[in-house]
């Protein structure tokens, strides 16, 4: 099969690019895009290391083929802050409430969160985990990971116009 010409807007930037088609999306963001937040830790689907959002869903990188997005709007780990470097309610707290140790999984699960506030701003505590169940952290027990998210939308709650660069 011959590559393709896919064009798509990735953290607010145009990109145009010449894909396989058999390239799967997180290998097109990592090694053609140079965007290395989102990680691989399993390529089966299961740990979603490697979550980015794909017009406004959480999609695991490794389940997409690059082609797939084209047309498509992603955001990834590297899109969360805002433009001036200010850190989003998410990432500040992860941060303050020490929601990370090795970090492995952290882009994926900030990016799985950014989503998750946008579809329910206010979770409780069984909703955020039931929320980031596709999202495997072998270092916290989750419990600072919850912290984290709710420190995050009671922070959104304050300031919503925080709560995406959309
Ligand atoms: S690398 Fe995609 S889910 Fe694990
Ligand atoms: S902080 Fe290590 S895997 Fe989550």
């Amino acid at each position: 099969m011959t590559d393709a010409e896919i064009t798509l807007t990735v953290n607010g930037k145009a990109v145009e690019a010449t894909v396989a088609p058999r390239m799967l999306l997180i290998h097109f963001l990592r090694d053609q895009l140079r965007l290395t937040g989102p990680h691989i830790g399993c390529d089966t689907s299961h740990c979603g290391a490697c979550t980015v959002d794909l017009d406004g869903k959480s999609v695991k990188s490794c389940t997409v083929f690059a082609v797939q997005a084209d047309g498509a709007e992603i955001t990834t780990i590297e899109g969360i802050a805002a433009p001036d470097g200010t850190l989003h309610a998410l990432q500040e707290g992860f941060r303050e409430m020490h929601g990370l140790q090795c970090g492995f999984c952290t882009p994926g699960m900030i990016t799985r969160a950014y989503r998750l506030l946008q579809e329910n701003p206010d979770p409780s505590e069984d909703e955020i985990r039931a929320g980031i169940a596709g999202n495997l952290c072998r270092c916290t027990g989750y419990q600072n990971i919850v912290k984290a998210i709710q420190h995050a939308a009671a922070k959104l709650a304050e300031a919503p116009s925080q709560e995406a660069a959309e």
